[in-house]
């Protein structure tokens, strides 16, 4: 179970090229849009009005800073794997080069959660913008063909739909996808921009006082009329006040969730090395901004607590600038921006899968690679497991799932770069994480406490999940491991 996959033998099976490897089309700048387009989503759409109306109020911008330095000590982690072994498996591949090859399957498993699952949340969320689409358009779609049977639906059609157009625009091609991604992200980039242009005039400073609203349980500590005991049993932490600010990162996190995703396709990277820390960090950097000014607007042109409830907060907000016949525009360019949150997500989830087949640890029919070079079975797979999700099950909580899923991944890689460090000091890291192992070890901490801050129902899941996991690894991975053949037949090597 700890065997190792050599970094040398991994550098070099990324080098190779020709039929039955990926094909290398994206630029640094293809690398940045695949970034941007798997983060800026329902998280910023949807949940900074409801992080903002149950728990921080306007400092629901602060919340984003709060979650932003915690996803950067992840991505400078990231960034430093992905430039040394730029292969198509994320942080599974990390692993399997640092922790051996249990933890490597645990931790691809566990990626199942982060990607196709948050393909499954984001695409049922998209169905309802595009019923307001309709709506606006005078077309009506049956609320049973809205929702799933546990919310008093047949099937959430619009979900499926989506979900099978964007899983047979990645059959047809990287390139395609990436051509499209990057049309989509220019313009969910644009409302973004011109949100926060347009509203910033129409602020009501009055919406932003007080920054931070009170949090009585936390007055009444200061004045120490309460224990911290009866603090946390009296339910007031993370309604308002500074515990109101990190309860809302841990919502707002969902947002940040994709960057990791540029590492899933070092393998299609033109130049890797350089292309990999520009597009993992640059996206983050970009998103951050962008989030920071959006919530501020945000609250600014509504008092947060009419966020309340509101499906469509950003609507919600912007009807009180002078422009609200943008509304529809506004609408269809969320909808864009989810699609290419949906196409990342579901483009990562297969390269993932695509590598552990590669190793053994999952059959052949997950590798196999059509003639434009596209894992496409792995595609149709997916496409259906997660049609199955986004269609009938009631994936609101599944949020939860797709954030406790994404935190472990992160906390692995985290660790992953201390130990490499240690056992591998000399392997040429063309980009090197800054302050080992203070960063790693920030990143760890930030990770297991907003881990610590999700329902427990989300790791019973979890556990449930994992579980399932080691079964199939001890039933199919360890006779089919490429590794332990190599070992059997005495060619296995460390390097
Ligand atoms: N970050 C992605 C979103 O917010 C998952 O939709």
């Amino acid at each position: 179970m700890l065997y190792k996959k050599s970094i040398g033998k991994l550098v070099r099976e990324a080098e190779e090229s020709g039929a039955g490897t990926l094909k290398r089309t994206l630029s640094s700048s293809g690398l940045i849009a695949l970034g941007v387009g798997a983060i800026i989503g329902a998280g910023l759409f949807s949940l900074t009005g409801i992080a903002a109306a149950d728990n921080a109020g306007p400092a629901v911008t602060i919340s984003f800073m709060v979650a932003a330095l915690g996803c950067a000590f992840a991505g400078l982690c990231y960034a430093e794997f992905a430039s040394m072994i730029p292969v198509a498996g994320s942080a599974y591949t990390y692993s399997y080069a640092t922790m051996g090859e249990f933890m490597a399957w645990i931790i691809g498993w566990d990626l199942v959660l982060e990607y196709a699952l948050a393909a499954a949340t984001v695409a049922s969320s998209w169905s309802q913008y595009f019923n307001q689409l309709l709506l606006i358009f005078n077309i009506h779609i049956p609320e049973t063909l809205l929702h799933g049977p546990w919310e008093g639906g047949v099937v959430n059609l619009p979900a499926i739909i989506i979900v099978c157009l964007l899983s047979l625009l990645l059959m047809r091609g990287t390139q395609e996808s990436s051509f499209v991604n990057n049309v989509l992200v220019i313009l969910k980039v644009g409302v973004v921009l011109i949100f926060i242009a347009l509203g910033w005039s129409f602020m009501d400073p009055a919406n932003h006082t007080p920054f931070i609203p009170t949090n009585e349980g936390e007055e009444l500590l200061k004045a120490g009329k309460i224990t911290w005991g009866e603090f946390f049993d009296g339910g007031y932490f993370g309604e308002y006040g500074i515990s109101g600010i990190l309860r809302a990162a841990g919502v707002v996190f969902f947002a940040f969730i994709g960057f990791d995703a540029v590492s899933t396709a070092a393998q299609e990277a033109k130049n890797p090395k350089k292309g990999m820390p520009i597009g993992i960090i640059g996206s983050l950097v970009i998103c951050t901004i962008l989030y920071v000014l959006f919530s501020y607007v945000m609250t600014g042109l509504a008092n947060y607590t009419e966020f309340t409830g509101d499906a469509k907060p950003v609507a919600t907000a912007f009807e009180k600038t002078g422009y609200h016949f943008l509304n529809t525009a506004l609408i269809i360019t969320i909808i864009c921006g989810y699609t290419s949150v949906i196409l990342v997500m579901l483009l990562g989830q297969s390269r993932v899968f695509y590598t552990m087949s590669k190793d053994g640890l999952l059959p052949k029919i997950f590798s196999d690679l059509s003639k434009r070079q596209t894992p496409w079975k792995t595609n149709l797979i997916f496409m259906v497991f997660v049609s199955l999700f986004t269609g009938f099950v009631p994936v609101s909580d599944l949020g939860h799932m797709v954030s406790i899923g994404t935190l472990f991944a992160f906390t692995l890689v985290c660790v992953g770069v201390i130990i490499l460090r240690k056992t591998q000091p000399n392997i040429e890291r063309p980009f090197k994480t800054p302050f080992v192992p203070l960063i790693p070890i920030l990143g760890i901490i930030v990770c297991v406490l907003m881990m610590a801050s999700l329902p427990i129902e989300s790791w019973e899941r979890l556990a449930i999940w994992m579980l399932l996991g080691v079964i199939i690894y001890f039933v199919y991975g360890v006779k089919h491991s490429k590794i332990r053949k190599a070992v059997k037949e005495g060619t296995y090597t460390e390097d």
